[in-house]
């Protein structure tokens, strides 16, 4: 048994739609989450800050002595995930790795993948689908207004005109593929939020795959295989960001709804 909680860390605060994956097929396990808000977003960053964002990210929940570190940020987890896996020695599960496993098994004839510029430019989901099960054919699609919409909470309100802009977005990125995918990887944080406007777009059957939901079971395997289950005695989760600004404070309430406490920090010092 390991009762230190598990790290988490996103770009910013999209990545609590990961944490609440985590928090579901874990949920005896404490928790720390940082956000990097100070550099949100990576989804349109360089590779190389991207890479060095994500090792600071990292040394900073080790400071924190997590047993284990989920990257909860598709753009992080398309370019830093080899690099962190060779230099820290903790468990490391990615959003890439696991949802690919999970695609491959599934067989479909074709998924699309969508995500941040970063992440589709990366290739690395459609490398890495094709690799394991190369009968399976994937297109992607970076679809970088998504974000935005998504933090301006344009999904909330049905009535809205933002609503129809969200409609209108979603008919714009994926008409392409409308009745031509059995699959769809939302491969970044915030589009979870957005699944049931994407289902109703691209139409019934179609499979839509939480990057999320996947990397949450792989960590839970990995877990159980290292007996390093906590039992959730005095379990905690504790949110941190490099910038607190008021915006953030209204896409974690957004998110996870009232009474979180975010604190700020500054993980150059760590
Ligand atoms: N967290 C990012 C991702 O999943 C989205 C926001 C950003 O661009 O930083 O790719």
């Amino acid at each position: 048994m390991d009762r230190r909680p598990i790290g988490i860390f996103d770009s910013g605060v999209g990545g609590l739609t990961v944490l609440k994956q985590v928090v579901r097929f874990l949920p005896n396990e404490s928790i720390i989450y940082l956000g990097d808000t100070k550099h949100l977003p990576y989804g349109d960053k360089s590779k190389d800050a991207v890479i060095r964002f994500s090792i600071e990210n990292t040394k900073f929940l080790i400071s924190q002595d997590v047993k284990a570190i989920v990257i909860a940020c598709n753009s992080a987890s398309s370019v830093a995930t080899p690099v962190l896996k060779e230099k820290f020695n903790l468990p490391i599960v990615d959003v890439i790795e696991p949802t690919v496993e999970c695609v491959a098994s599934d067989s479909p004839k074709s998924v699309l993948v969508i995500g941040t510029i970063r992440t589709i430019r990366s290739k690395v989901f459609n490398s890495k689908i094709t690799s394991l099960n190369s009968n399976i054919s994937v297109s992607d699609r970076a679809c970088p207004v998504f974000v935005p919409m998504v933090e301006e909470g344009a999904f909330i309100d049905k009535d809205s005109d933002l609503y129809k802009a969200l409609e209108k977005t979603i008919s714009h990125y994926l008409a392409d593929f409308k009745g031509k995918v059995d699959s769809v990887i939302m491969g970044c944080t915030h589009y979870p939020l957005i699944r049931d406007e994407i289902a109703s777009f691209i139409g019934d059957g179609v499979k839509l795959i939480d990057p999320g939901e996947c990397s949450a079971i792989k960590l839970k395997e990995i877990l159980e295989q290292n007996e390093m289950l906590s039992d959730g005695y005095h379990k905690f989760t504790k949110l941190y960001v490099t910038d607190l600004s008021e915006r953030t404070r209204e896409v974690v309430k957004m998110i996870m709804g009232n009474g979180i406490e975010i604190e700020e920090v500054n993980i150059s010092e760590t």
